[in-house]
């Protein structure tokens, strides 16, 4: 089919590029004129594992192209994918002005019936405002638009995995053609034909996704009730640790017993800094925000915000103990993306952790092995080094804040020697607690005892 994607983030990029792979024709198209003349010169402007040989192969053969133009992308399109951002307002409700400004634009342009997909997370009742507008701003009377809710289940990292083999793809549809055209898009990653880039030379039999066909209403409730679980997960075991910390057990210990119980499932009941990232904290304050405007009590999801906030303070609670006085100590921090592999720093703890330690006017100096050049945009103020070791050379105090599974396999014993004081504060519980004291380390974590011998290192 012919396809557009408006908004190259992503979203948009991982949709657009695997669409095409799988056969579809697809033009994308983004408001941000550098990002569509990177992308023309072909390049990512993230880090995705995966996507550029996606990218690279769909646009060679032809399936896919950037433009610059709106209108272009839409013109030839049967049904259109909008991708863009929903950023949180002040007040925490999601910023659907972007929504509503390609809603605008492709209804003025749109000479024949399109299919209009929202792909972006937007609360319930979005799809109602979209047709609407579609209409009230459309100029040809050839042109019908169907509306339709897609949301998009990705996990950065693995977001091209994710997008071929998916747990589940949802449709909100109110019309049978509209369901006909999404069964068509999503037909080769049902029949699991498409050229997969992460198993070769075929995909491990599995389950084919379930393809649920819901209302647009239910499809967009789906999106944020997810996301809102997930937080709500973390932010429980987060709790878990507080009290582990109190009573002398061992979280890992406790969630890990948890997780075995298929009911509870062993994925988000990891404790430490909490969650960060483009999706979760925003669509927990975009539902909160929805449910308070139609009257209904989710006081549950605000605790769940309230815990995950707190974490960031517990953690700068043990900096200023250990240190003491935390102004002029140098601090070497290792990990600023809001989750391993990918480069995105947007709304991540890590980035909240080194302003705070910038007031305390501590001296920091921090490394990660993709994030940097984001990171480097927004904190002035901080030293960049690119390796680790150089980073704790000299340093009162090493926080880990990002998972990454690189940083295990450091030679630690050179570190404990390196620093000037061998102190590792260990906000993503990745380390054994009794290896880095059998090192010589000072050492604190989340909800684990110090001297526990039974902990491993956890592998990935
Ligand atoms: N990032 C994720 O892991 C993820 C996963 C699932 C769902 N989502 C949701 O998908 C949506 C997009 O997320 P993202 O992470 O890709 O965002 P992003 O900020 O990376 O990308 C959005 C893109 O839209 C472009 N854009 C904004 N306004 C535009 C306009 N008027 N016309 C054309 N382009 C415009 C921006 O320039 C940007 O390139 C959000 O609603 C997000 O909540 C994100």
């Amino acid at each position: 089919m012919r396809l557009a994607v408006i908004g190259c983030g992503y979203v948009g990029l991982v949709t657009g590029s695997c669409l095409a792979e799988a056969g579809h024709e697809v033009v994308a198209t983004d408001n941000d004129v550098a990002r569509i003349e990177t992308l023309r010169a072909g390049r990512l402007p993230i880090h995705e594992p995966g996507l550029d040989l996606v990218m690279q192969r769909a646009c060679a053969a032809g399936r896919l192209r950037f433009t610059g133009d709106l209108a272009e992308a839409v013109g030839a399109a049967e049904a259109i994918f909008i991708c863009v951002g929903t950023p949180p307002l002040e007040s925490g409700e999601a910023d659907l002005s972007a929504i509503d400004n390609v809603a605008r634009q492709i209804a003025a342009a749109a000479s024949s019936p399109k299919l209009v997909i929202e792909k972006s997370t937007v609360p319930a009742q979005t799809g109602e405002q979209l047709r609407r507008a579609l209409a009230v701003y459309g100029r040809n009377s050839d042109t019908t638009f169907r509306v339709a809710s897609n949301p998009e289940f990705l996990r950065e990292g693995t977001a091209v995995y994710d997008f071929f083999h998916p747990d589940r793809i949802v449709i909100g549809v109110e019309d049978q053609e509209a369901q006909r055209q999404l069964r068509e898009i999503y037909r080769p990653i049902l029949e699991g034909k498409f050229r997969c880039p992460v198993h070769q030379p075929v995909c491990p039999a599995g389950r084919p996704p379930a393809f649920l066909v819901t209302t647009i209403a239910s499809a967009e409730l789906i999106k944020h009730a997810s996301n809102s679980f997930l937080g709500l997960k973390i932010s429980y075991a987060n709790v878990i640790a507080d009290l582990c910390e109190r009573l002398g057990g061992d979280v890992e210990e406790v969630t890990r017993a948890m997780g075995l119980d298929p009911r509870i499932g062993p994925q988000f009941l990891n404790a430490g800094l909490g969650f960060g990232g483009f999706c979760l904290p925003k669509d927990i304050q975009a539902f909160l925000r929805l449910a308070e405007r139609h009257g209904v009590d989710f006081t549950l999801l605000k605790e769940t915000e309230k815990i995950n906030k707190r974490r960031i303070d517990q953690l700068m609670e043990k900096i200023q103990k250990a240190l003491w006085v935390v102004k002029d100590k140098r601090i070497a921090v290792l990990g600023l993306a809001f989750k391993p592999n990918t480069d995105d720093v947007r709304f991540a703890p890590a980035i909240e952790v080194v302003r705070r330690l910038l007031a305390e006017r501590a001296v920091v100096r921090a490394s990660d092995p993709v994030a940097m050049e984001k990171a480097r945009a927004i904190l002035p103020g901080v030293e960049f080094i690119e390796d680790p070791y150089r980073a704790a050379q000299g340093a009162d105090a090493l926080l880990l804040l990002t998972e990454w599974a690189q940083y295990r396999e450091l030679d630690w014993k050179r570190i404990s020697r390196e620093m000037a004081r061998p102190l590792v504060i260990d906000a993503r519980n990745m380390l054994s607690p009794a290896e880095m004291k059998a090192l010589g380390f000072e050492y604190d974590c989340f909800g684990r005892p110090a001297l526990n011998t039974r902990t491993t290192l956890v592998t990935a």
